[in-house]
């Protein structure tokens, strides 16, 4: 078993699916941590995991995501989070209105506390911005996110589909990797 630092079900529930698969039981940790606004996701999470080494006994997971869409330079990266609360989906439509250059990216990092060792593992997803919402699976930014040699946004697909090709699937099949290696 392993305890996922996380209050988003979305998160929650790929994760599961995936370290299912290693025989492994996600448990939620559901508390917030300090989300530092740093340069990469990397230092985000590495700023998280030393906060949280203090405050939880055992070894626990965290997450880190962003949205990097190239037409705008690589924005909200970092400040999707925030991004999402504020401009929304639309926002992200809206500054995109002229655009045809619609390739963006979705990076994924996960940190791990084990044995007090802080461990990170990425994962990226190529695709584009879609010209509107479509689907309503998932969270966060997948209905407008179409990745690479699909058609559908992850919006559109079940968990399972998305999470063979998402950012989070890549980085947590990584850590599956690192924990049955152990
Ligand atoms: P955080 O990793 O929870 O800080 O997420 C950053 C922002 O990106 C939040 O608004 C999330 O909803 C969004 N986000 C993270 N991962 C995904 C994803 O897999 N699909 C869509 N949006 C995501």
């Amino acid at each position: 078993m392993i305890r996922f630092v996380t209050t988003n079900k979305g998160k929650l529930q790929e994760a599961e699916r995936i370290l299912a698969g290693i025989g492994t039981d996600v448990e939620m940790l559901s508390m917030e941590y300090p989300e530092m606004q740093g340069e990469s996701l990397k230092e985000v999470v590495l700023f998280g995991l030393n906060w949280l080494r203090q405050k939880v006994e055992g070894d626990v997971i965290i997450e880190d995501s962003g949205l990097f869409v190239e037409s705008l330079g690589g924005f909200p990266g970092v400040f999707s989070s925030y991004v999402f609360k504020t401009l929304g989906m639309d926002g992200i439509l809206k500054l995109m209105e002229s655009e045809k250059t619609r390739r963006a990216h979705f990076e994924s990092c996960i940190g791990l506390l084990v044995d007090d060792e802080a461990v990170t593992f990425g994962g990226t997803c190529e695709g584009t911005i879609s010209e509107r919402t479509r689907g309503s699976k998932g969270f966060g930014y997948d209905p407008i996110f179409v990745p690479k040699g699909e058609s559908r946004t992850f919006g559109e697909m079940e968990t399972d589909e998305k999470n063979k090709i998402s950012h989070r699937g890549d980085a947590f099949r990584k850590l599956a990797g690192y924990l049955q290696s152990r």
